[in-house]
């Protein structure tokens, strides 16, 4: 049983592998938080402390001078009813009344997990996973009802919470902020890691101290977006990759979202994460729920990998709903750093020959095969192909390709249209704009209005022709700016602030069709290269377009600071052609293979350019990954060198056997006379014996893992090595 009740006491106690997290009821009805950290045998209710001292703030209950929320830690926190910390909800009713208490009403423990109506959430069966369940009620109103959810997942260090906001009463009401959970940390001792960053930089770990007042990441751009990625941690001050208290949070969510770290007056810590309350609002009628976005909690007492490991295993597992989740991914060629606009059916064919000749098993078309798109500013919309380009359309080179013995993919765009399109032409009301009429242009494109139903199924019926015209294996399923003039046409004024969380449902009931009516095709998400890079993507859609930014140093940071959360086998990487197109920079083609081996692999320049001994090192690259993509498929990653603080990235991967390992190590400038590089492995069995594959070096896992692999020499700038090692068997 992971979910003990204490039906007397009403305390909670949820037990997942290593981990529990306790609340209570308190006598005055509110839900408070009692405990998250390092599992407990049992905890002893009668023992648990309900008075908190009192701050100079009001008092909960007349007669009680002693009590208020504000010192008190809290599972769902108001405004207004004597606590002044952020808020977990925040609610007006018809007749303008703002604040009010919630208590509970009942309880209930389940198997399995509850829906969470129209959003991506992880799943399990009914074996896997228990549900604690508590409703609250506003007693002033008798309207509000809110649900918590609490998920155990038994095997894993993982507990998920959301919530659900319900109208009971006979009038509507308004929700400003609905957050999917807060909790509140004992003091103030934290730092916090968050994945910032911007576009061709995407996910770097930024970490910083808690102090007074607040830490919060977010993002307003209608994406979870390249600056702010919808994670926060909270770790101890000297927590290290291998060492120390860690709590991640995770937003399963694509929009617009809010994670906010907030130390109080009483030197306590508040962590809320949800939608982002701003320029949000959504009317409630009666009879109505509202579900707020489900957060992932991860803790480990063993610090920032393990609990990296700890979301890698579970989104393994328990997130992507693609049949391709649990498969090794092929290696493609994409052409659009090779072309760009500029190509025709006999250039694509003719970097496709050279893609099949040294094992290439994915062919990608990008951008450029529909209407008449011959530079980034038309034609979104417009889902037919251009037959100067392409004769024959996609069918024809879909054949082709195939019979080369390459599957064939392509790339699109649904949730934008371009002024110069036909649909904009016909249809220009269906993007987002305001009263105002204005529509900010970026990239010469505008944003669909997802939130119309009619808009939805147009994208779900052009999509669905596109992908039934030929042979495809694969699509890209790009999304290339931010929102600006966020309102709908179809929308009343009271509800235009509806409009970004209504596009996120709207754009996941396309997903769920697309994915749904065709489940052989492997999704890749893609958005400026990794601006909707979250677990609400990842729920579809198995890997992710990391970053437009393929120079093999860049990767290094960018591939590091995703691991935080994300498997590498989510993490699209590709080759690309140097000097690299985003920084100029001139990387050793063996390094941007070693980059780029770790994840969903490929390539993307023109292959027809590349010299005879340079096809040859792409080829070793190919069998390379096609030997090793078991283990990164499924296998335990760690962070060894920080490309952050050292002159040195280092990581491998360990198969869950422990028989297999690959280490990748990239260094950035070569320094002269300094000592040769050495590197450590993690997570070997001590006393097996490893052989390198290549050489036929035998050692053993503790040598490996205490004394390292000395005199590694990395002899220039941006120079890199790999090591592929396999446990011998055991004589016996
Ligand atoms: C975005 C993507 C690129 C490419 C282009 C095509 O920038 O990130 O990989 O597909 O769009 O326009």
């Amino acid at each position: 049983m992971s979910i003990i009740v204490d039906e007397e006491a009403l305390v909670f106690q949820l037990d997942a592998k290593d981990v529990s997290y306790l609340l209570r009821i308190h006598k005055y009805g509110v839900p408070i938080h009692l405990y998250h950290g390092k599992r407990l045998k049992c905890a002893c209710p009668e023992k648990i402390f309900e008075d908190y001292m009192k701050p100079y703030t009001p008092c909960y209950r007349e007669g009680d001078p002693d009590f208020s929320l504000e010192t008190a830690p809290q599972e769902y926190p108001l405004y207004g009813v004597t606590d002044y910390r952020p808020e977990a909800l925040q609610l007006t009713l018809a007749d303008g009344v703002s604040s009010f208490e919630l208590q509970y009403k009942s309880h209930k423990v389940f198997a399995g997990k509850p829906v969470i109506k129209g959003l991506p959430a992880t799943f399990c069966n009914d074996e896997e996973a228990q549900t604690l369940a508590v409703l609250l009620q506003s007693p002033d109103n008798e309207q509000v009802w809110v649900e918590l959810f609490y998920t155990v997942f038994e095997k894993y260090n993982v507990i998920t919470r959301s919530a659900k906001i319900s109208n009971v009463g006979n009038a509507p009401f308004t929700i400003h902020g609905a957050a999917s959970m807060a909790i509140d940390f004992p003091g103030n001792g934290y730092d916090t890691i968050n994945l910032g960053g911007a576009y061709g930089k995407e996910r770097w770990p930024d970490r910083m101290t808690l102090h007074t007042g607040e830490r919060r990441v977010s993002s307003t751009t209608g994406a979870s977006s390249h600056v702010e990625s919808p994670f926060l941690m909270l770790c101890d001050h000297d927590a290290t990759e291998t060492a120390g208290n860690v709590y991640g949070f995770n937003l399963v969510y694509s929009g617009n979202h809010e994670c906010v770290a907030h130390v109080g007056a009483a030197g306590d810590t508040r962590v809320l994460l949800g939608i982002n309350p701003a320029n949000f609002s959504w009317l409630l009628e009666p009879g109505e729920d509202f579900y707020t976005p489900e957060a992932v909690l991860v803790y480990s007492d063993q610090g920032i990998g393990q609990m990296s490991r700890t979301f890698h295993d579970f989104y393994r597992q328990h997130l992507s709903r693609s049949l391709h989740a649990q498969k090794v991914r092929p290696v493609l060629i994409n052409n659009w750093e090779a072309t760009y606009f500029d190509f025709d059916h006999d250039k694509i064919v003719s970097i496709a020959k050279k893609a099949a000749e040294v094992g290439v098993e994915l062919f990608v078309l990008d951008d450029g095969w529909f209407g008449k798109r011959n530079f980034d500013n038309c034609s979104l919309g417009d889902w037919y192909v251009n037959e100067t380009k392409l004769p024959g359309g996609l069918r024809v080179l879909a054949n082709k390709i195939n019979d080369m013995g390459m599957d064939f993919g392509i790339w699109v765009e649904p949730e934008m249209v371009s002024p110069d399109s036909d649909l904009y032409r016909e249809h220009p009301d269906w993007c987002l704009h305001t009263g105002t009429g204005k529509r900010y242009q970026s990239r010469d494109q505008l944003v669909l209005d997802l939130s119309r139903t009619e808009v939805q199924d147009y994208i779900i019926n052009a999509m669905a022709t596109v992908f039934s015209s030929a042979s495809v294996a694969y699509v890209k399923w790009d999304m290339n700016r931010p929102m600006t003039n966020v309102g709908s046409k179809a929308l009343a004024p009271e509800r235009q602030k509806e409009v970004a969380h209504r596009y996120m449902l709207g754009l996941y009931r396309v997903m769920d069709v697309l994915t749904d009516r065709f489940p052989d095709i492997l999704f890749e998400g893609c958005a400026g290269g990794g601006g909707r890079f979250d677990a609400g993507m990842l729920h579809y859609m198995p890997q992710f377009w990391a970053s437009d930014d393929t120079d093999a140093w860049e990767r290094c940071k960018i591939q590091y600071g995703t691991s935080y959360v994300f498997p590498p086998i989510c993490s699209g990487n590709h080759v690309s052609a140097v000097p690299n197109h985003q920084t100029q920079r001139i990387t050793p083609l063996h390094t941007r293979g070693n980059v780029a081996l770790s994840g969903a692999f490929g390539f993307e320049l023109d292959l027809t350019a590349l010299s005879k001994e340079e096809l040859t090192e792409i080829k070793r690259q190919v069998c390379l990954y096609k030997k090793i993509r078991g283990l990164v498929l499924d296998g335990d990653f760690y962070r060894i060198h920080n490309p952050f603080t050292e002159n040195i990235c280092g990581w491998q991967i360990v198969s869950k056997d422990k028989t297999e390992v690959v280490a990748i190590l990239t260094q950035k400038l070569f320094i002269p006379n300094s000592r040769n590089t050495y590197f450590k492995f993690q997570g070997l069995d001590p006393k097996g014996l490893y052989q390198e594959i290549e050489t036929g070096n035998n050692y053993y896992g503790d040598e490996l893992m205490y004394m390292g692999i000395q005199n590694i020499k990395l002899m220039k700038d941006f120079d890199s090595c790999i090591f592929h090692l396999r446990m011998l068997p055991i004589e016996s």
